[in-house]
């Protein structure tokens, strides 16, 4: 129990809330966050740094285990956007509430951002999806069983998680940027063992065309909050079972993911060059 239950409406990292944050943080109004998944972290070495703060000094923010997550807030500039980014992230598997995981999503809501990416790694189902690949996520599947708004806000509309016309925009970026860009439904589960060769069959059959054991949590809050949300997936493997004989292993994930954050860097060094990206 993350003992925030009921306070989700109102952000506890909000100026007004019980959580405010230091100045820090809040001086800089990035306009776009940006959530970095397993092997990812690189990326921030592409951002003019202006401001960095381990996810430790700020109560109420979890600070992640796993190997390759290391957890900070990173605030600077790509393409002369401010961004803040979320070096690492925390998961459901951790033993977290899914309120705790969202509460990245929610400092950087208090921080002013008004638009989200979401990046994860991810097995591929899609028979035609191959692993170096990113996935952009135009739907989700919530198969990890919890909300992060389970004692908050009821009934969020769930129609539209993924912004239609932002992730045209974001296509249109990584064509120009000559970055091999797919899209499809990502289904999340609970983790931490990956997929049985039956589970993947199942997830492909309700309509899943990639697997991990993030993100949802940090999609569901930020529609919560009223963000515009954009999703990509790196997918770093084939789902277990679809290649005869071949394990997944958590090294080949963070290597594949680590080699394709280049990729990210271009894309978005695109995408917020263009005009009105950021708007
Ligand atoms: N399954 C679940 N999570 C993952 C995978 C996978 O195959 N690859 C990277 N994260």
């Amino acid at each position: 129990m993350s003992g925030n239950a009921g306070s989700l409406v109102a952000n506890e990292f909000s100026p007004a809330g019980a959580r405010a944050l230091p100045d820090a943080l809040l001086r800089l109004k990035p306009e776009v966050g940006l959530v970095l998944g397993s092997g990812l972290g690189s990326f921030v070495e592409n951002i003019d740094v202006e401001e960095e703060i381990p996810f430790g000094d700020i109560p109420g923010v979890p600070v992640s285990g796993v190997e390759g997550h290391a957890g900070r807030f990173v605030i600077g500039q790509i393409a002369g956007v401010r961004v803040a980014v979320a070096q690492g992230r925390v998961h459901l598997y951790e033993g977290y509430s899914a309120a705790e995981v969202a509460a990245g999503v929610r400092v950087l809501a208090a921080m002013g951002v008004k638009r989200l990416v979401l990046t994860n790694a991810a097995g591929a189902l899609h028979p035609d999806f191959r692993p170096g690949v990113w996935m952009q996520i135009v739907d989700h599947l919530n198969l990890q069983g919890v909300s992060p708004l389970s004692g908050g806000p009821r009934f969020v509309d769930m129609t539209e998680v993924y912004s239609k016309r932002w992730r045209q925009d974001l296509a249109e970026a990584a064509a120009e940027a000559s970055v091999p860009l797919c899209e499809g439904v990502y289904a999340a589960v609970l983790g931490p063992q990956y997929e049985t060769p039956a589970e993947v069959r199942m997830l492909g059959s309700l309509g899943a065309d990639a697997v991990g054991m993030s993100t949802v949590s940090e999609a569901i809050q930020a529609r919560a909050l009223g963000l515009e949300v954009a999703g990509f997936s790196c997918l770093t493997n084939y789902g277990a079972g679809l290649r005869r004989g071949e394990p997944l292993s958590h090294e080949e994930v963070v290597e594949v993911g680590t080699r394709a954050a280049g990729q990210l860097v271009q894309l978005w060094t695109a995408a917020l060059g263009r005009d009105g990206i950021s708007k």
